[in-house]
């Protein structure tokens, strides 16, 4: 899977004003590591499964800079965007397939839409991460798809994807599993 620390988090927060992280698929925490590395001193992240809650936890040695909360991201963001109103947000939207239930482990699509109607993201960068998921071009390559989704077909497809930012500069990244980075037009 793809790591934030492929994309140059620190240049993003310091351009853009960027004052706090929001993150879905906390894994091992090593994302909301790298954005407390970056100098974000407030990152609210979110992971389905318990193990790797405690697992982050511990691995962050239990950093105050980190709200870790526990639960599906669909359930979660709400609460978590209504402690974020007045910050302009690094998100990192990486919850995927790991040890989530089948019916939860692409959550991609009702976050979006949860993300989009609750704020205004224009001044947000939001990075999605494993494009390889959702960009159909890229299925037939060394990713079989196939084997982690039962119903591909129905997982939200890149242009879907990029529809919910269409005020925002899409930057493509091939970088590893490879993602899809907005930026906002405004500060340019
Ligand atoms: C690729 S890992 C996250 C890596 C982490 N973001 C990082 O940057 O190091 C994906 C994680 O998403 C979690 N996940 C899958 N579906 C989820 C959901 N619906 N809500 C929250 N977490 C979910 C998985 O359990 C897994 O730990």
């Amino acid at each position: 899977m793809g790591s934030l620390g492929a994309h140059p988090i620190k240049e993003y927060r310091e351009k853009y004003g960027l004052t706090a992280m929001l993150e879905t698929g906390t894994g091992h925490g090593e994302g909301a590591n790298i954005g407390v590395r970056s100098g974000f001193t407030k990152v609210l992240t979110c992971e389905i499964d318990k193990d790797n809650w405690n697992r982050a936890m511990d691995e962050s040695n239990r950093s105050p800079f980190i709200q870790f909360y526990l639960g599906d991201s669909v359930k979660m963001l709400p609460t978590m965007l209504d402690q974020l109103n007045e910050e302009k947000l690094l998100i990192w939207l990486d919850a995927h397939l790991g040890e989530a239930p089948t019916d939860k482990r692409l959550p991609l699509e009702k976050e979006l839409q949860i993300l989009t109607s609750k704020r205004d993201c224009r001044k947000d960068v939001i990075i999605v991460d494993d494009l390889r998921l959702y960009d159909r071009t890229l299925w037939d390559g060394a990713f079989n798809v196939f084997e982690h989704v039962k119903n591909p077909e129905m997982i939200i497809s890149k242009e879907e994807i990029e529809g919910f930012f269409l005020n925002h500069k899409i930057i493509v990244s091939t970088k590893n599993e490879g993602a899809l980075v907005f930026l906002p037009r405004e500060s340019e």
